[in-house]
């Protein structure tokens, strides 16, 4: 929506640019000397785009990248659902608004757990918008074939999935790829702005934060209505799949899957991590089969080096007081960050945002700017570094402990299923009632 112009400076023409695709394509091990001619194209290069998980927020992802064609050409050329209906459904949406950038015949259309491989071989950029517990096996793969890659967030739902996350990170900055990651408020001017004058130190040392994501309930896709919409029974791990927000090795729970925005944002503030947390949570409304394992409510603070303070909320129960936000608290003064306003010793700050830029459709022109021109553009640390806060923060109010940030990122407590087949079992199971097990804090394990 903002990026205007590019500079047109590439280095790399198209034929090498190919060559060095289909050599990942073949599988072949790709050199750092490869990736760094393919990773930088020129403004004439047709960007082909592959995208993982063809939901809500894949069909948006793609829609915006695809809008991105005033840098350059674009096009969907692959992509990979775990279902086709799904698949389907998507296909049809982004055909019908972008008409030929949309070019996906049969034999480019991936079905099932493993789709992903061939989608992700066949592109230069990598959408990743399946639901996070598969995020790290999917960004493994991209980077170790050499793709840019926007990946949704959260990146992970465990500790296993964060590391290894981390070490595709890694390798992603020394093969100079380009890594977008959907918290958006990063390229959100109102935010932009106004942590920018945090930094500049507009109410002085930042001592405490609140953060919040107190909502309603989201969606749930309960078993029978399945069943009915299928016309037939469907596999545990069928069912988990398609009630995935309710499952831990999917969603990560809710403080991971929508209130990590928000810790981000307390993170990006401090300029740093949390060190330690301890909290509170449980399910006191939200019960029933459908509803699977997770909480419907969170509350915890976490603490950085310094010892100052964020606290973080994040309920789904209707009928409550409902906020998402971010507040800022310091030695001269205090912010509503996403309201954009800051209330200095004797000075007041307030950005409007009238007129400003999109954040998603922002996210992706960056991306692919960076990617045309060759800048450093890499979030893949911090998205996951802003994961494992929340994921620290799901620990503490699991177990009921006080954990560390060092101690969380060992653990070894592996959410993700043994095998990926549709008559295969996932770990959580219900129980006779159809009841799944819920963390019990004082009992829980979680490191
Ligand atoms: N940045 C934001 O503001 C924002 C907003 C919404 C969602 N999201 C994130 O986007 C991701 C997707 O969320 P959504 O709302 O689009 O969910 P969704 O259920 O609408 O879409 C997920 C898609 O992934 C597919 N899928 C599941 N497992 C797969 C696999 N192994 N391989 C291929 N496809 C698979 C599903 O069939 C489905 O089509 C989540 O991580 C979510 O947190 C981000």
């Amino acid at each position: 929506m903002k990026e205007k112009s590019l500079p047109q400076d590439s280095v790399v023409d198209r034929r090498s640019f190919l060559k060095t695709s289909s050599a990942a394509l073949a599988g072949v091990a790709v050199s750092q000397l490869a990736v760094d001619r393919f990773a930088h194209a020129a403004a004439s290069d047709e960007l082909k785009i592959a995208l993982i998980g063809c939901g809500g927020r894949g069909s948006g992802a793609a829609d915006q990248a695809l809008n991105t064609h005033g840098l350059g050409p674009v096009k969907l050329v692959a992509v990979a659902d775990a279902f086709e209906d799904r698949m389907k459904g998507a296909l049809n949406g982004l055909k019908n608004k972008h008409g030929a950038r949309v070019d996906v015949p049969e034999d480019r259309q991936f079905v099932g757990f493993d789709g992903y491989k061939q989608a992700i071989a066949l592109a230069d950029v990598v959408i990743l918008a399946t639901p996070p517990g598969f995020r790290p096996q999917h960004f493994e793969e991209a980077i170790k074939l050499g793709k840019h890659v926007f990946a949704e967030k959260p990146v992970a739902t465990d500790a296993p999935g964060i590391r290894k996350f981390l070490a595709a990170a890694d390798e992603s900055k020394k093969k100079g790829l380009k890594v977008g990651i959907g918290l958006q408020r990063h390229h959100q001017t109102g935010y932009l702005e106004t942590i920018k004058r945090l930094h500049d130190g507009a109410i002085g040392d930042v001592t405490a934060l609140r953060v919040y994501w107190n909502g309603n309930t989201p969606w749930v896709r309960a078993r029978a209505d399945l069943e009915k919409q299928y016309g037939r029974k469907i596999t545990e791990m069928e069912y988990q799949m398609r009630n995935w927000y309710y499952f831990v090795w999917l969603c990560g729970d809710h403080i991971n899957e929508q209130h990590i925005h928000n810790i981000d944002v307390g993170n990006w503030v401090k300029g740093k991590y949390p060190v330690k947390a301890n909290g509170m949570g449980g399910v006191q409304v939200r019960k029933g089969r459908d509803y699977g394992e997770i909480f419907d409510h969170h509350t915890v603070e976490f603490v950085f080096d310094d010892e100052s303070r964020m606290y973080s909320q994040c309920r789904h129960i209707v009928g409550c007081w409902n906020s998402v936000s971010e507040h800022a608290h310091g030695t001269r003064g205090r912010a509503d960050i996403s309201g954009h306003m800051i209330f200095g010793e004797g000075d007041r700050w307030r950005h409007r945002g009238q007129g400003d830029p999109n954040p998603y459709q922002q996210e992706h022109d960056n991306l692919f700017a960076a990617i045309r021109n060759n800048t450093e553009f890499n979030e893949a640390h911090n998205g996951a570094m802003s994961t494992m806060s929340a994921l620290l923060g799901r620990m503490a109010t699991y177990s009921g402990k006080e954990i560390s940030m060092e101690d969380a990122l060992k653990s070894e407590v592996n959410y993700f299923p043994d095998k990926l087949a549709w008559d295969a079992l996932p770990k959580s199971l219900p129980g006779p009632d159809g009841m799944y097990e819920i963390p019990l804090p004082g009992l829980t394990k979680v490191v």
